[in-house]
């Protein structure tokens, strides 16, 4: 046997400003089967990942949240393990791009990569948000496109002409944090130079030398020769790569550059090298088995280095990342294995929203995640190619190939060797029996290069081929016709035996997809099903039990069954544009009520007679209400309120105003004091999209105390 393969895989590192969607999901599918496939292959695999904690939407959401981005980071790391786990997702370490490991090492590649005289320094005019005190990121500068003059368009193009501009051409621009007119505002920054004759000659070569699929590698090919910029006119080759920000920003600061912090996207991929440092730190201070030091680990000549990525990430894979850790000394990746996006139902998921299927629900639902991992299986490829998820198809491709074909064959076979033989098998095989489990073993080394290609689609398909072999062997030698008659008893105890020993064969081809399946036939064949090569026949079996249910259509009609609170959830910027006629103000109006109901809402003016910041949260304000209540000696009575509108007013905007409250809501103990009730506002369901906050006022006249009817 050739020596075992050392491999270290990640995925890419999922953003930590929200919960995965079924995208995210697909693509740890993707990299577990075939990091499960390498293991069975006797090879050694160090599969890693880690939450993109860093960059200004996090920092902003956090903010939003009345969190430190630190709190807010760890909230989302907290969710990730029942996705994980739910879905047999077994990556060797889960970290952060927050971690000490990954400061120091984005740290220490940035000075390699200035004594290496790729460092350059600019200084450029950026918009700045004079209320925020902060430079705004393209995103969060809106305003009416330059081109076509739709109006709320971010400010690096426009999603009504597809116009691609920089934010300084939007008309009328605006923060989308606090509203205000964004300035111009110089500020030095720094760039890696990726224009250097020395990147791009080893650019051009590590990109074409094979090592990419080939339809990414044409693609990439295209930015050496013409790039777009900002501004929608096109330059020359490969343009210098913008890395640093300005305070505040939530990242990694950069070395003897006071106030100025890695863009995001510079320390996220070196996340990856921090991740596995993590593992193998832990795993030598447990000294668990061998240990080896990260440095000595990477340094190992036959180390081979995979990332699983989408397609929309492809640049900074195949540029900016090659060239940062071979410009800095280090190892560069020996391939990147780029996937297309998942639809559901043909509809586009979007990054913040997913799409209507949740994959928690799914889990919730009791459908077995083993369905998912061989639906996705059977579409995926080694090809940058989208695919969708369709329920009909999925339920097809379940129930018929997976149990109809495949799981059948045990449960045939099963009942009558425990009943008849007492669960033991016999070695001799019936007539054709041989030749049949020929066929089944000389498709290791094939699926086996199925698998390694990632062409899981293709191994499903030619393992499901197998299983048709096999059934028709059942349907040609009948054993139910067999059990009929005793004279046959050692025909249908070898065609049984046969037929167990045919599914423990293609159990182990579908083992890196069904992982959990695999082994419970572990349990009931006494076979192990974690090495790929072994071919030994099964002695007994333990009594049969269910190994996969079929999928039942009323499962998948409560997945795609449209929650309470779907509509809600659904509201992000593209579901806005395909949807804002139905849903006003971006959220559907909630169930009728009776006029009881409403009655029960105590809803009275308050006057605002004091307002002040709350010390420790960005997002509350305290007010100080008067509802028109006095104690028995007629002394005003105040209600303290807290109020998640700071963002959108000043203590003193607020002072002396007239507004409205709920009276009568059950007061709520917060960190900062009990809160007496609940001033209204108004505000859109995605305040991302089109953020805002407005606090109601009433008509002259109205007087603290009265109720609204
Ligand atoms: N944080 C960056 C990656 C940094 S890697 C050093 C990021 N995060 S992400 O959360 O937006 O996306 C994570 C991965 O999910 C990416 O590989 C992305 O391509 C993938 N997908 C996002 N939407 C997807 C689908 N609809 N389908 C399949 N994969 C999808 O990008
Ligand atoms: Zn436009």
């Amino acid at each position: 046997m050739t020596r075992p393969r050392k491999l270290f895989v990640t995925t890419a590192l999922p953003y930590a400003n929200g919960k995965f969607h079924i995208g995210h999901i697909m693509e740890y599918i993707q990299a577990d089967i075939w990091v499960r496939f390498q293991r069975m292959q006797g090879h050694e695999v160090n599969f890693v990942c880690a939450d993109d904690a860093h960059g200004a939407p996090i920092m902003i959401a956090a903010e939003k949240a009345g969190l430190t981005p630190q709190q807010f980071v760890a909230g989302i790391a907290a969710g990730r393990p029942q996705y994980l786990n739910g879905f047999h997702i077994a990556f060797d370490n889960w970290h952060s791009t927050d971690a000490p490991e990954n400061h120091a090492l984005a740290q220490q590649i940035y000075r390699d990569l200035k004594a290496n005289g790729l460092i350059a320094s600019k200084t450029i005019a950026q918009f700045f948000d004079p209320e925020k005190g902060m430079f705004l990121p393209d995103r969060y500068v809106l305003g009416q496109c330059p081109k076509c003059h739709t109006p709320d368009q971010y400010g690096d193009n426009c999603e009504a002409c597809g116009a691609v501009y920089a934010p300084t051409d939007l008309i009328a621009p605006r923060s989308a944090l606090s509203g205000a007119t964004p300035v111009l505002k110089n500020a030095e920054h720094f760039f890696f130079r990726l224009s250097d004759p020395r990147c791009v000659a080893f650019l051009e070569s590590w990109t074409q030398d094979g090592r990419l699929q080939p339809e990414v590698a044409n693609k990439v090919k295209e930015w050496f020769s013409v790039r777009t910029n900002p501004d929608g006119s096109t330059s020359e080759g490969l343009g210098d790569w913008d890395i640093s920000r300005d305070a505040p920003y939530f990242g990694i600061e950069i070395p003897d550059a006071p106030g100025k912090y890695f863009y995001v996207w510079l320390d996220a991929p070196v996340g990856y090298l921090a991740a596995l440092k993590n593992l193998l730190d832990k795993r030598s201070a447990q000294a668990q088995g061998e240990s080896i030091s990260f440095a000595d680990y990477m340094a190992q000549p036959a180390l081979e280095q995979y990332h699983f990525i989408g397609k929309d990430i492809v640049t900074f894979h195949t540029l900016f990342w090659p060239a940062m850790l071979h410009f800095s000394g280090r190892k560069v990746p020996d391939k990147i294995f780029v996937h297309g996006f998942l639809t559901v139902k043909e509809e586009k998921m979007s990054k913040s929203r997913g799409t209507g299927l949740d994959p928690l629900k799914y889990l919730a639902l009791g459908m077995n995640p083993e369905w998912l991992r061989y639906y996705l299986a059977t579409k995926l490829s080694g090809k940058n190619e989208d695919i969708d998820f369709n329920p009909s198809d999925f339920m097809a491709r379940v129930n018929s190939d997976l149990v109809g074909k495949y799981i059948n064959i045990a449960s045939r076979a099963a009942g009558f060797l425990s009943k008849r033989f007492a669960g033991q098998l016999t070695h001799v095989k019936p007539e054709g029996g041989a030749a049949l489990m020929h066929v089944l073993h000389a498709a290791a080394l094939p699926l086996a290069q199925c698998y390694e290609d990632r062409e899981y689609g293709k191994a499903m398909r030619e393992i499901m081929v197998l299983a048709d072999r096999v059934n028709a062997y059942v349907d040609a030698n009948k054993p139910w016709e067999l059990a009929k008659n005793p004279l046959h008893e050692q025909q249908l105890h070898q065609v049984c035996s046969l037929l167990i020993n045919a599914f423990a064969v293609l159990t182990r081809y579908l083992a890196p997809v069904l992982p959990q399946l695999a082994q419970a036939v572990q349990g009931f064949t006494g076979q192990r099903m974690t090495h790929w090569q072994d071919r030994q026949d099964v002695q007994s079996i333990a009594p049969y039990e269910h190994l996969m249910q079929r999928v039942d259509e009323a499962q998948l009609l409560a997945l795609f069954e449209p929650a309470a609170e779907a509509a809600k959830a659904a509201q992000t910027p593209d579901a806005i544009e395909n949807s804002a006629s139905q849903l006003p103000g971006g959220e559907a109006i909630a169930p009728t009520i009776s006029i009881d109901d409403f009655a029960k809402i105590d809803l009275r003016i308050a006057k605002i007679v004091n307002c002040e910041a709350v010390e420790g949260s960005t997002k509350l304000l305290r007010l100080t209400l008067d509802v028109g209540e006095s104690d028995a000696h007629g002394r005003l009575l105040t209600r303290n309120v807290f109020s998640g509108i700071a963002s959108a007013y000043t203590p003193e905007d607020l002072i002396g105003q007239l507004t409205v409250m709920v009276a009568n809501l059950a007061p709520r103990k917060m960190k900062f004091g009990l809160s007496e009730g609940m001033v209204l506002a108004a505000s859109h369901a995605d305040d991302k999209a089109q953020p805002g906050i407005y606090i109601l006022k009433p008509w002259p006249g109205a007087q603290p105390g009265m109720r609204i009817h």
